[in-house]
């Protein structure tokens, strides 16, 4: 049955390229998901865009002597063009310093006011006089007074993760002068958070318990449990959405306050371009809002951004919010700072057309539930063992001895024995299973019985040894050749989620028409998609052997630069 979807995936910050701890975490998996829904028939929209306001970009900008906007332009592209690149298919990547951004978040904030879900508060905030201007979130540094970590963030410490009250930071600083600060009086508007609650709680800890990943619950519980209290949604910067208020002069919307609301934003503008009703996607009980992001993000998502589209009304509150956890490279955290990290325009430089390998990679050994680690040797093992040895290797072989003994075309198969019933009814337990996995968000699972679909297909081959009977036993060999390429048509339809590029190489290979419903939906309706006598295309490789020096290339890369 069709339904209507959402799926977000976490806003980049335009302050840098993408790197592959990104790539695993939200946007592959979302963009799995995205084209699942799509092939199963689905209507969905894929949204995300540059996160473009922020404190970091404001502070690379000053170290850098640009404008923010400067900045941004230049990482909203090359962050595009990555996701381009990599098969990432977004129905629309907007950006928040848009106008449409600007104007959706200000009247959101408008709506939460008239609704009264915000206090006004006067307090003493940090202020450098050297600058003359406030010290909100990473424009503070100073001691974590949890973890005793010396550079924490005004909002949150790195190395605990702890989220604090700037004021309570030992020993704080202004990250741009390093001057001790004074303190200054300010206004702000605080979302009340706390009058949500017990509404919270119940549709989490409740309705969702259970259906929720554990890593996602847990976190929310420990805030509910904690108490919610009012939050700051504003903060005195110059760079960001404007307080659509009077007397705010200097005031913007607090970067995580406008950042969600971008997802709204992204999908109005994707309805402007494309006629839609944006209002289906976001406004109609029966639609599934589902939100991709990083483990650092779950409070945003679970429990302000809900409660911001509770308050407003007329919003639907999400389905269900994946979370990954984070991946690591080579046994350390990455680090954009200490440049120990493997950036996407760097890796497709190294890596011509090897797109489908990465994403193959960060898949099957995604950090779905807990911490993970990219290793380089890991990358090469994955490609010569998995990528050219069994799934390339299967369609190889189907192909050429299609072409070797009946110049390409596919043959009639011939009454089936027990052996190749079975063969089907493990390919068709396998797509099953792959369904199951990736409905349930178990995008590992389903990726690796992907490819065993491959292995079942090559050890089907191997034992019944085609090019050894093909003299005396002609007929059967037709049959054999025949089942196989219907595996072949199995993996081109399956792998299409995960390996979108080999995807489209083996249905052209196979000679796919876009008039044949060589569907998944077909797949399961019919035995076979395959015709006899339909002629199919040259032999072509899928994918190459990675050799022993490109990989210590890289890993020297990563050493040297560190
Ligand atoms: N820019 C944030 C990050 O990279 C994610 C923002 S997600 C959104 O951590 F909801 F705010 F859009
Ligand atoms: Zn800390």
């Amino acid at each position: 049955m069709s339904k209507t979807y959402t799926i977000t995936a976490a806003l980049p910050y335009t302050n840098g390229p993408i790197h592959i701890g990104h790539l695993a975490g939200v946007y592959v998996p979302a963009d799995i998901y995205a084209r699942y829904l799509r092939i199963m028939g689905n209507d969905v929209v894929y949204i995300c865009g540059s996160d473009e306001h922020g404190v970091p970009i404001t502070i690379k900008a000053k170290k850098e002597n640009k404008t923010p906007q400067e900045i941004v332009d230049r990482y909203h592209q090359n962050i595009k063009n990555s996701f381009s690149e990599f098969g990432i298919s977004f129905d629309n990547y907007s950006r928040t310093s848009a106008k449409i951004h600007h104007d959706t978040a200000s009247e959101f904030f408008l709506k939460l006011l008239e609704k009264n879900s915000f206090e006004e508060l006067t307090s003493e905030q940090f202020y450098d006089e050297e600058e003359e201007q406030f010290l909100p979130d990473r424009f503070l540094i100073g001691t974590c007074p949890k973890c005793g970590f010396e550079e924490s963030y005004g909002d949150q410490c790195e190395k605990c993760g702890t989220s604090h009250n700037p004021r309570d930071l030992i020993n704080p600083r202004s990250s741009i002068t390093g001057n001790k600060p004074s303190l200054r009086t300010t206004k702000h508007w605080y979302l009340k958070l706390d009058k949500f609650q017990g509404f919270l709680e119940k549709w989490i800890l409740e309705d969702n318990k259970g259906v929720w990943k554990s890593n996602v619950y847990g976190q929310c519980k420990s805030w509910l449990d904690d108490g919610l209290k009012p939050r700051a949604v504003t903060r005195d910067l110059d760079w960001g959405v404007p307080v659509p208020v009077k007397d705010s002069n200097g005031k913007v919307l607090y970067v995580w306050f406008d950042a969600p609301i971008g997802y709204i934003s992204s999908t109005k503008e994707w309805a402007i371009d494309n006629k839609q009703n944006w209002e289906k996607y976001w406004k109609d009980d029966n639609t599934e809002l589902i939100h991709f992001i990083g483990k650092d993000n779950i409070v945003f998502h679970c429990i302000i951004f809900p409660a911001m589209l509770k308050a407003h009304g007329d919003f639907i509150i999400p389905k269900n919010v994946p979370a990954n956890e984070f991946l690591n490279l080579e046994g350390s955290k990455i680090s954009t700072s200490k440049n120990w990290a493997v950036w996407l325009p760097e890796f497709l430089n190294d890596f011509p057309g090897k797109q489908d390998v990465l994403r193959y990679v960060l898949t099957i050994n995604a950090p779905e539930n807990k911490d993970n680690d990219f290793t380089w040797k890991d990358f090469q093992n994955r490609n010569n063992g998995e990528l050219v040895a069994i799934l390339g290797n299967f369609i190889n072989r189907v192909v050429v001895l299609t072409k070797k003994y009946y110049e390409s075309y596919i043959p009639a198969n011939n009454e089936l024995l027990d052996k190749d019933k079975n063969v089907l009814d493990l390919v068709n337990h396998s797509i099953n299973k792959v369904e199951e996995s990736l409905s349930n968000f178990k995008f590992r699972d389903a990726c690796s019985e992907f490819m065993n679909i491959a292995r079942i297909g090559n050890k089907y081959l191997a034992d019944e040894e085609p090019w050894k009977i093909i003299k005396e036993n002609p007929e059967r060999v037709k049959t054999v050749i025949f089942i196989s390429l219907h595996i072949s048509s199995v993996l081109a339809i399956v792998s299409e989620p995960f390996i979108p590029f080999t995807s489209k190489k083996i249905k052209n290979i196979l000679n796919f028409k876009d008039e044949i419903n060589w569907t998944w939906e077909g797949l399961k309706k019919k035995d076979f998609l395959i015709n006899e006598n339909h002629k199919i295309n040259e032999p072509e490789l899928l994918f190459n052997r990675i050799e022993d020096s490109e990989i210590q290339l890289q890993i020297d890369k990563l050493h040297k630069k560190n």
